[in-house]
């Protein structure tokens, strides 16, 4: 296991930061953006500042350190998941990933297809679905949540059929932080004949992923979750979805060829995905990032959030007016309100009172249909979190009355 305190040595936000330090500020907001350690700051720089070259278009030297830099990037990225390099495309994260499976899958699409999503999914994981449901007039169609609003594989099973071309789930739901059995809903999905699309932004930072093992069609995440820089992340597919796909995105880097009556041909994957000048510093940082989790140990993580979670947990079922709607949900993530104070209001008092959450809908706008709340409010943890700093939390929460006081007295 590793020290939380040496580790968070290495975070500059827990380091002479006024607005961390003067606040005693503690951030529960993981499952938003993370921090990042040092190491991924100055892998950023030293691309900027030693070898800061455009990839795949120079011959000369500083340029062939950048391409080998990039390329480098893509296979510890591509281990680090147990990937081939060329199953990994670089994107801007989860929700450009998403989009581009969804366009790059329409060609096999027709009007009496299905599409399985849930409820409790990411606008990212919906939104490209229903365009497409737009265009092609296929039918969107929702894995019953069960009581406690997890996917289940009788749920799956339960709105499975001959019509369903396309499963799209979050590995870890990021509102309720359920872990789904992905490797079985994958296994449900193929037998019905159809195609597993797996969000894993709330999963890949957290728990140790293999895509081979679990046989994903596609594994979607984003760097900035990860201690990776923002504008960063990976879309995972087999290689023979990626070779027949078409790319979303045309451009420079990612065509072999193109003439005036307006034919075109597409390099192979990655590079026909990746049109344009990408984000080589960007993706140096985040397979730093992944290296730096990988050293701390995924299942450790792992394990550390689980205990950050059910201290905080049984600490805040002391207090009464405390709604948790997800005390057993595996991740490190509480969604919760306080009896009678709207969830911004109870954000706003915490972050008052120097706890950073997050509140509203968390970009899952249809899980209110299940949850009966349009508002929650959300902490997440990081492995960077202490126990002291849910004590505090935990104090802050019992603060929830005195908002209502400062607006009833
Ligand atoms: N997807 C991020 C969240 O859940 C932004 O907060």
């Amino acid at each position: 296991m590793f020290d939380v305190k040496k580790v968070r040595k290495d975070f500059p936000m827990f380091k002479n930061n006024p607005l961390m330090q003067g606040h005693n500020m503690v951030y529960f907001d993981n499952a938003n953006t993370t921090f990042k350690p040092d190491c991924v700051i100055e892998k950023e720089m030293e691309y900027y500042s030693n070898y800061c070259c455009n990839s795949h278009r120079g011959d000369y030297d500083l340029a062939e350190k950048a391409d080998e830099s990039y390329e480098g990037a893509r296979k510890s990225v591509a281990s680090f998941i147990n990937a081939k390099p060329n199953e990994v495309v670089f994107v801007s994260g989860t929700s450009l990933a998403l989009n581009m499976i969804a366009q790059g899958l329409k060609n096999r699409l027709s009007k009496n297809d299905e599409i399985v999503i849930s409820e409790a999914e990411h606008a990212s994981n919906i939104l490209p679905w229903f365009r497409l449901q737009e265009e092609i007039g296929c039918k969107i169609v929702y894995v019953p949540l069960n009581n406690e609003g997890r996917v289940t594989e009788e749920g799956l099973k339960s709105v499975l059929s001959n019509k369903t071309k396309i499963v799209s789930l979050a590995y870890v739901t990021n509102v309720l932080g359920y872990v789904l059995d992905v490797k079985s809903l994958t296994k449900i999905t193929h037998e019905a004949g159809a195609i597993f699309v797996c969000d894993g932004a709330q999963a890949v930072p957290h728990m140790k992923i293999d895509v081979k093992d679990l046989d994903v069609d596609f594994l979607v995440f984003s760097g900035h979750k990860c201690v990776g820089p923002t504008g960063t992340g990976v879309m995972y597919g087999k290689i023979h979805l990626l070779d027949t796909m078409p790319s979303l995105i045309l451009g420079g880097g990612m065509n072999t060829t193109f003439n005036t009556c307006g034919n075109y041909g597409y390099l192979a994957s990655p590079n026909k995905f990746e049109a344009g000048t990408q984000n080589i510093a960007g993706a140096i940082g985040l397979a730093r990032a992944l290296q730096y989790l990988d050293e701390l140990g995924m299942d450790n993580i792992q394990h550390y959030e689980q205990e950050l979670k059910k201290y905080a947990i049984s600490k805040l079922k002391t207090i009464p007016e405390i709604i948790i709607y997800n005390k057993d949900a595996e991740a490190g993530i509480i969604t919760f309100n306080y009896q009678g104070v709207h969830a911004q209001d109870m954000a706003t008092l915490l972050g008052s009172l120097g706890i950073c959450v997050r509140s509203g809908e968390h970009c899952a706008k249809l899980l209110p249909n299940f949850l009966g709340e349009l508002a929650t409010v959300r902490a997440s943890f990081y492995f960077y979190n202490t126990f002291e700093e849910i004590d505090q939390f935990v104090e802050a929460c019992k603060k929830g009355c005195d908002f209502l006081d400062v607006f009833f007295d």
